[in-house]
């Protein structure tokens, strides 16, 4: 459910300190399906081999996609600009140490902690949209890329981030069409966390670009776009899950894999 919150937009940093919990909760117990299936794999695949690369991984919240990297090699620094979401994220790398060195950094300060071409792959795990800094994050994380290297992110599709989203229920709330609305309205909006699956519910902010916002932020930062996917379910998740069927249909996720330009 969307809505405005003018509190919660002015501070995303205590929503999301506020957020923690629940939402270790939800990466941890399995419930954000979508992750662990539809969103998370084609985001690693757009990564490519990570086994030895020194990867730098933005809004990591509690470590969920910092980890997948490390497990397969890559040598990972994260950060989060909300001290809690790296209290659970360290919290994590004590339980299973992995080597993952953790921050408290706003990612649009990363250029300042770190020199240039510090890192061969930056990664933002559906963190892009749930900040208004967009703009100085890429900057930042083009400047401490490798001229060979990569960034590669997940954002909610900028289609399914419009300001007015829902789906036409059909007879007993089969969901029939979604009706889209208001698409070049770009700006904050609030997300509440309210699914049924949630035993707690809370709100967090977000900011709705368009495809063709998202395409100039990324070139102004110095980035080409080498790959774009738009992660959907498979016949088989569908069966194996009924959840999925309305992601066969509408695009959810979109993942971008960018190269800096010379
Ligand atoms: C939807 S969560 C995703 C967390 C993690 N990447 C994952 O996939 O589980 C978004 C995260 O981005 C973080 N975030 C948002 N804007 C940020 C910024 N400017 N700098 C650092 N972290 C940020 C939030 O604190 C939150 O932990």
């Amino acid at each position: 459910m969307v809505t405005r919150d003018e509190a919660l937009i002015a501070d995303p940093v205590a929503a999301w300190d506020a957020a923690a919990e629940p939402w270790d909760e939800f990466v941890e117990t399995g419930l954000d399906y979508w992750r662990t299936e539809v969103h998370g794999p084609p985001l690693l695949a757009a990564c490519g081999e990570v086994s030895g690369k020194r990867a730098l991984d933005l809004g990591c919240g509690q470590g969920w996609f910092s980890r997948q990297l490390a497990e397969r090699g890559a040598r990972v620094t994260a950060v989060d600009m909300s001290a809690t979401q790296i209290a659970n994220a360290q919290r994590h790398e004590a339980e299973r140490p992995l080597g993952i060195a953790y921050h408290q950094l706003d990612a649009a300060l990363v250029a300042d902690r770190w020199p240039a071409e510090s890192f061969d792959l930056v990664t933002a795990c559906m963190v892009l949209q749930d900040t208004p800094d967009t703009d100085r994050i890429l900057v930042a994380a083009r400047r401490v890329l490798a001229p060979k290297g990569r960034m590669v992110f997940s954002i909610v599709h900028p289609i399914a981030s419009s300001p007015v989203h829902e789906w036409v229920r059909e007879e007993e709330g089969v969901k029939g069409a979604m009706a889209i609305d208001r698409y070049f309205d770009s700006g904050p909006f609030v997300l509440n966390w309210t699914m049924e699956r949630l035993t707690t519910h809370w709100a967090t902010p977000a900011w709705h670009l368009t495809f063709s916002e998202w395409s100039r932020l990324i070139a102004d930062a110095g980035f080409t776009i080498d790959l774009l996917d738009e992660p959907r379910p498979t016949p088989e998740q569908v069966v194996q899950n009924a959840k999925f069927e309305s992601a066969t249909r509408f695009p959810f996720f979109l993942v971008f894999g960018l190269r800096p330009v010379r």
